[in-house]
């Protein structure tokens, strides 16, 4: 594995890969098993996987977590070295940003309802980094570019997906499925910051889920029937949000059976939390 640093190295350690299948995975570090499972997949689809980490700025509003955000550089990087990735690309601030910036701006409706209400300005942080690694990954145009995202930040992925699609970017999104812990709860980076006893707590988020998903199975497709339900499992926690919304994030009255997301955010303590699944 061949750790890169440098815009210029970057570019100039992938010249040959016109002649390659390149899956990329973009994350923040602090890597852990939902991590892994878009490394494995990319290593078994692709030539060659490229791993970037960078904590980007532009995607932590004023008073969220950038400082404290957990980095694990040295962890990572033997993760990203035993899971036969190729390039671990890991840039600095200064590198991937100028002072006086052009910005990209998510979408004015999808972009802005449920984590873009709560989070506002955050989709545009996101989709600005992907973009730029994204420019980066293609600069030697591979045979192929496939790049995995998780789909428990299922917003972030449907507006990748938008950014691909406007932006007629040449580039394979793969969805990836959510990767739990034996006892249900999602893994995450910000999981490190709870409590032995939010922890426990937490364990409500998946089990509203699995509520709403048995639910389904009976038949009860009504959307507010099912938020309902969710709220009583919920209820020693703060949720923000509980919605169920098709593959376009409209919210629906009755969920499609192979069209809907049902999403819930919730503060565990001080742990903002976000789980969904997919129907
Ligand atoms: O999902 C993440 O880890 C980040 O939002 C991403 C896609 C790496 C962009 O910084």
């Amino acid at each position: 594995m061949t750790i890169v640093n440098s815009i210029e190295e970057l570019k100039e350690i992938t010249q040959d890969f016109s002649r390659y299948s390149v899956g990329f995975v973009p994350t923040m570090g602090a890597l852990h098993e939902g991590h892994l499972s878009l490394i494995r997949k990319a290593r078994e689809e692709n030539d060659k996987v490229i791993v970037s980490i960078f904590v980007n700025p532009t995607q932590f509003l004023e008073g969220e977590d950038l400082d404290k955000y957990p980095r694990r550089d040295e962890a990572d990087i033997k993760i990203c070295e035993l899971s036969g990735v190729d390039i671990l690309f890991m840039p600095s601030i200064d590198m991937m940003y100028d002072r006086d910036e052009l910005s990209i701006s998510a979408p004015a409706i999808r972009g802005f309802i449920l984590e873009g209400t709560k989070r506002a300005g955050h989709f545009n942080g996101v989709l600005q980094i992907v973009m730029k690694l994204f420019n980066l990954v293609l600069y030697n145009r591979p045979a192929k570019l496939r790049a995995y995202f998780g789909k428990k930040d299922a917003q972030q992925l449907v507006l990748i997906w938008q950014m691909v699609k406007n932006y007629f970017l040449n580039i394979e999104i793969v969805p990836c499925d959510i990767i739990r812990d034996s006892d249900g709860l999602a893994l995450s980076s910000r999981n490190v910051y709870l409590s032995k006893e939010e922890r426990s707590k937490a364990l409500a988020i998946s089990r509203s889920l699995k509520r709403a998903s048995k639910l389904v199975m009976q038949n009860e497709l009504n959307s507010a029937k099912i938020i309902d339900e969710m709220y009583k499992v919920l209820s020693e926690l703060e949720v923000e949000y509980i919605a169920i919304v098709n593959r376009e994030f409209k919210q629906i009255d009755n969920v499609e059976i192979g069209d809907t997301i049902i999403l819930v955010a919730s503060l565990v303590g001080t742990t903002r939390l976000i789980d969904n699944i997919w129907i």
